[in-house]
């Protein structure tokens, strides 16, 4: 599988990079704005907090596919080897179709239903996007989209990958795995309670103080 953050905290990203198997960042116009710093230096900045591999992904902004297309050029042109992320809308349809052509991977984003993303790797976009935190806060329920996706893109369009993303606690992406998507982005908070919890912490005290209460120390010798 390939598991990614979201966010473009770079003091994150170097943090998380030491201790997860990051296969990279994804970004999304919003997420740049929070950081308040130019996508020209975010991006260099989030690469070299991976140490220098892995992918990254940024987002047009543009709104028809020919202007659409332009910005994919020049941001794979100012940063080789970028995943670029399109709208899975009309335009953004059109925009993947001339973006495969040209030998530019993307992403189909913004996908809210398994009709729409399989739409966008049809189109030739090589990772679709559901947004699973937003479906379920509209009242509708994010895992069942992605299984479902996960199912049309295995029987039509195999070349493609679900990169389940919006996700606002640990268990919606273990569902998510389990539901057979094998590419998650994860924000840093929800990234980082997979792997922390109060109860770890406390029996990783009890280990240490049986130990010491028995031997005098919290060292093994
Ligand atoms: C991914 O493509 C999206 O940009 C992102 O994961 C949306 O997440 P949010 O719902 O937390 O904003």
């Amino acid at each position: 599988m390939e598991l990614y953050l979201d966010t473009a905290d770079v003091n994150a990203v170097k943090r998380l990079a030491r201790i997860l198997p990051l296969h990279g960042v994804t970004t999304n116009p919003s997420i740049v704005a929070r950081a308040g710093k130019p996508l020209w230096d975010v991006l260099p900045a989030l690469r070299d907090a991976l140490g220098g591999t892995g992918k990254l992904f940024a987002q047009v902004l543009a709104e028809d596919a020919d202007h659409m297309v332009a910005e994919a050029q020049m941001l794979t042109q100012r940063v080789p080897g970028l995943v670029v992320k399109v709208p899975v809308n009309g335009e953004g349809l059109a925009a993947l179709k001339t973006l495969k052509s040209l030998g530019i991977p993307t992403l189909g984003t913004a996908v809210y239903a398994a009709g729409q993303g399989l739409l966008g790797a049809l189109a030739g976009a090589e990772y679709v996007a559901p947004y699973v935190n937003r479906l379920d806060a509209q009242g509708s329920d994010g895992i069942a989209m992605v299984r479902q996706l996960q199912s049309l893109l295995d029987q039509h369009a195999p070349h493609a990958s679900v990169l389940a993303a919006s996700f606002r606690t640990p268990r919606q992406a273990v569902d998510c795995l389990l539901a057979g998507c094998r590419s998650i982005t994860l924000p840093v908070d929800v990234a980082e309670q997979l792997f922390t919890a109060p109860a770890v912490d406390a029996a990783i005290q009890a280990f240490g103080n049986d130990w010491q209460g028995a031997f005098g120390t919290r060292v093994l010798s």
